[in-house]
């Protein structure tokens, strides 16, 4: 299927934007702390035309789901609420969006953790862009991207995932200072190589802990007497505050300094360790893990030329990253999800 297809026209503009791993800097975004994604390959399009009447048409290609409704009515449910909820802050903002077709496709899986909703609010932003000659930078579009999906998604979530789909490539980590958005493209860690495997578990940001986790990092900050967690860089100090705020309060402060850790350009294996640490973190200060991807983990951490491996992402689900020596990650994905598979798990490879 495509828009013409659909829509029996021709779209008037293109746009596309990736899903994104990030390698460190997990849950930190909120705390205006640190982060270290990538962009990958999978990536959503967003065709888009003007609609020939007053109400607006989405269509999904995966989901084969059509919506049709009027702009100035509620939003709708589903994909199609994060398409309305781009167009509304941008109406928000000043921007005058006519009633539209917009035609979706995606290769960005859905809950997995690799930021499906963001690649899908950046490539309708960029598309809007383009189609109504609006003057927004890619920084913009990653922050009218977050507001959507905080507004009319319901996840209070920090830039990462909007940033990295926006401003990331598959060849570069990118950093980000989440306070400033300072950022740097840096290389990956020298001989090694990315795989992404889905641990075969879905999950939902809005129904999972994520809101609390952010909740109970404010109350921390707000006790340690900080703007943020980010403003804290030992984490000993988070030894006085009380239980569960003092675990994830020190996986924040931890966190962020693994980051800081890693841009200081050292070598492939030291970077892995740190990707050993970020899971222990998530899992035992955190408590975002689930099962499977602690069997995910444990699977590739015990594997040959695997240099570190963690849950990407929210966590509650999702898929593992793992960095590995150039050249393996193919056939360390494939024993990986083999032995992983015969534990009952239904996952599947991402990117090798
Ligand atoms: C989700 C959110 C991001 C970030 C990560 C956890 O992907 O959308 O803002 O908080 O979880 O690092």
């Amino acid at each position: 299927m495509n828009y013409t297809q659909i829509f029996n026209a021709a779209p008037a503009v293109e746009a596309l934007a990736p899903g994104r791993v990030n390698l460190l800097g997990e849950h930190t975004d909120y705390n205006d702390g640190f982060v270290l994604p990538t962009a990958i390959p999978q990536h959503t399009t967003v065709a888009i035309g003007f609609s020939p009447d007053d109400r607006h048409h989405f269509y999904s290609a995966e989901l084969e789901e059509r919506v049709d409704f009027d702009p100035a009515g509620a939003s709708p449910e589903g994909f199609a609420r994060y398409i309305d909820g781009c167009i509304r802050v941008l109406a928000a903002a000043g921007h005058k969006i006519p009633p539209l077709n917009i035609f979706v496709t995606s290769s960005v899986p859905i809950g997995s953790g690799l930021s499906s909703s963001a690649a899908l609010e950046v490539a309708t932003l960029r598309g809007l862009r383009s189609l109504l000659h609006l003057p927004l930078d890619d920084v913009e579009i990653a922050q009218l991207g977050q507001q959507a999906e905080i507004q009319y998604a319901g996840v209070s979530c920090g830039i990462l995932d909007q940033m990295a789909s926006s401003l990331a490539d598959t060849d570069h980590m990118l950093f980000l200072d989440t306070r400033t958005l300072d950022r740097q493209i840096l290389p990956f860690p020298p001989g090694a190589e990315i795989v992404v495997i889905d641990s075969g578990v879905a999950r939902s940001l809005a129904t999972s802990g994520y809101n609390q986790r952010r909740a109970e990092c404010e109350a921390a900050a707000d006790q340690l007497g900080v703007k943020a967690l980010r403003d804290i860089t030992d984490p000993q100090q988070a030894e006085p505050l009380p239980e569960p705020l003092r675990q994830r309060a020190r996986h924040v402060i931890t966190e962020n300094n693994r980051v800081l850790k890693a841009l200081e350009g050292i070598t492939a294996a030291a970077f892995g360790k740190l990707m050993n640490d970020s899971h222990a973190s998530l899992r035992d200060d955190y408590e975002v893990s689930v099962p499977a991807l602690d069997t995910l983990v444990d699977i590739l951490q015990t594997t040959p030329d695997v240099l570190g491996a963690r849950l990407t992402g929210a966590g509650f689900g999702g898929a593992c990253v793992a960095l590995v020596t150039e050249g393996r990650g193919e056939a360390i994905a494939q024993s990986t999800l083999d032995q992983y598979n015969r534990t009952g798990n239904h996952g599947h490879i991402l990117v090798s």
